[in-house]
C-alpha cells in the first residue's frame, strides 16, 4: 500500500524536482500540495503547484494556497533572486487549467490528517508557516500525524540565507520553533546533507536526454537555479540538492546517518532562523529532532535520477 503524504511547498525550482520525482514514485499517494510563500509570493507558488500536478496528468491532486507571510516577522523578501520572479526561473509557464482548492492550506492539512489518523506524513519543504498554523488551530493533529520529514535548517553546516541560517527556517523562525517543538516525530534534512549532494551539469544533461514532460520542464527552469549557485558559490553549473533529498530519505532512510538531537530555533535578532543542536541539554529540555548528518551522496543521486526520469 502506498504511503500517504502531503507536500507543503513553495515551488520553487528544487521544489518542482521533488514534486515531479514524487509523482513518479508509486510508493506514495500524494493527498495534496499545500503552498506557502518562500521562493516566490504564495500566489505564484500556488499556481506553480497546479502546473506541476497537471504536467503529467495528476490534476486530480488538490493544490491549496496558504500563508503569504511569516507568523510574526514580516517577510522582507522572497527568494525570487534564486528561483525567478515566477518561482519557475522566469520561464513564463502557461496558466494552469484547474483552480486552486478553496480551502486554506492549514485547514486542508487539518481536515486531511483528521480523516486519515496515524497515516499522513507531512513533507514540508518551504517556510513552516502553514504547518505551524495547522497545529495551532488543531493541536489534535500532533498525535495523529505519522511523522514530519522536512527540508530546512542546519545542525553544523553554515547557513545559506545568512551566515548561520537556512532559508526555510529563516523565513519564519517562529513557525519553525513551533513545529520543531511540537512533540511529533520530526526528521530534518538540512544543509548538513543537502549541500553534500551535488547535481552536476553532466548529471542534469543526462536527465534531459530522457525528454519527458518533466525533464523538459526541468531543462527550462534549472538554468536560473544554476545561475544563482554559480553567482553565490562559484559552482559552475552544479547545484545543491535541497528539497528532493526528502524523497530520497523517505524511499531509503539508510542513505543517511542520523542522530537524535535536542534542537533550539533562534527567533530573534541577527541569528534568527539558526537551528542549534544542544546535545548536552545545557539549555534545558528541548524537543529532539532526528537530524540527518551524513549522506551517501552517490546513492541519493542514483535514486533521484531514476525517479526524475521515469514517466
Ligand atoms: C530551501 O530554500 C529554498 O530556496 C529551496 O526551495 C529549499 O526548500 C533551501 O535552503
Ligand atoms: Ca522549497
Amino acid at each position: 500500500m502506498s504511503r500517504k503524504i502531503i507536500i507543503d511547498t513553495d515551488p520553487g525550482i528544487d521544489d518542482a524536482m521533488l514534486i515531479l520525482a514524487t509523482l513518479h514514485s508509486p510508493e506514495f499517494k500524494v493527498l495534496g500540495l499545500t503552498t506557502v510563500f518562500g521562493n516566490a509570493q504564495v500566489e505564484d507558488c500556488a499556481l506553480n503547484g497546479l502546473r506541476l500536478v497537471e504536467l503529467e496528468g495528476n490534476g486530480h491532486i488538490p493544490v491549496t494556497k496558504g500563508c503569504g507571510k511569516g507568523l510574526i516577522i514580516p517577510t522582507e523578501e522572497v527568494g525570487t533572486h534564486v528561483h525567478g520572479l515566477d518561482g519557475m526561473g522566469n520561464t513564463n509557464q502557461p496558466l494552469p487549467k484547474n483552480k486552486i482548492d478553496p480551502r486554506h492550506a492549514a485547514q486542508f492539512i487539518i481536515d486531511t490528517v483528521l480523516a486519515n489518523p496515524g497515516e499522513v506524513t507531512l513533507v514540508p519543504v518551504g517556510p513552516l508557516t502553514n504547518i505551524a498554523l495547522s497545529l495551532h488551530l488543531e493541536p489534535k493533529i500532533i498525535s495523529l500525524v505519522k511523522e514530519v520529514v522536512l527540508m530546512g535548517g542546519s545542525a553544523y553546516a553554515p547557513g545559506n540565507i545568512s551566515p548561520v541560517a537556512e532559508a526555510n527556517i529563516a523565513h519564519d523562525p517562529h513557525a519553525a520553533a513551533l513545529v520543531y517543538g511540537a512533540g511529533w516525530k520530526v526528521t530534518m534534512l538540512g544543509l548538513d546533507v543537502t549541500t553534500k549532494v551535488a547535481m552536476t551539469t553532466d548529471y542534469l544533461e543526462r536527465i534531459y536526454q530522457h525528454n519527458t514532460p518533466a525533464t523538459r520542464l526541468l531543462q527550462q527552469i534549472l538554468p536560473c537555479y544554476q545561475g544563482f549557485h554559480d553567482l553565490f558559490y562559484g559552482m559552475n553549473g552544479t547545484i545543491h540538492t535541497h528539497d528532493p533529498s526528502c524523497l530520497a530519505y523517505l524511499l531509503d532512510p539508510d542513505l543517511y546517518t542520523t542522530q537524535s538531537l535536542p534542537m533550539f530555533v533562534e527567533t530573534n535578532g541577527r541569528c534568527a532562523g539558526q537551528t542549534i543542536p544542544d546535545p548536552k541539554q545545557q539549555w534545558g529540555r528541548l524537543a529532539e529532532v532526528n537530524v540527518c548528518l551524513e549522506v551517501n551522496s552517490q546513492g541519493v543521486l542514483d535514486l533521484l535520477f531514476d525517479r526524475l526520469t521515469r514517466s
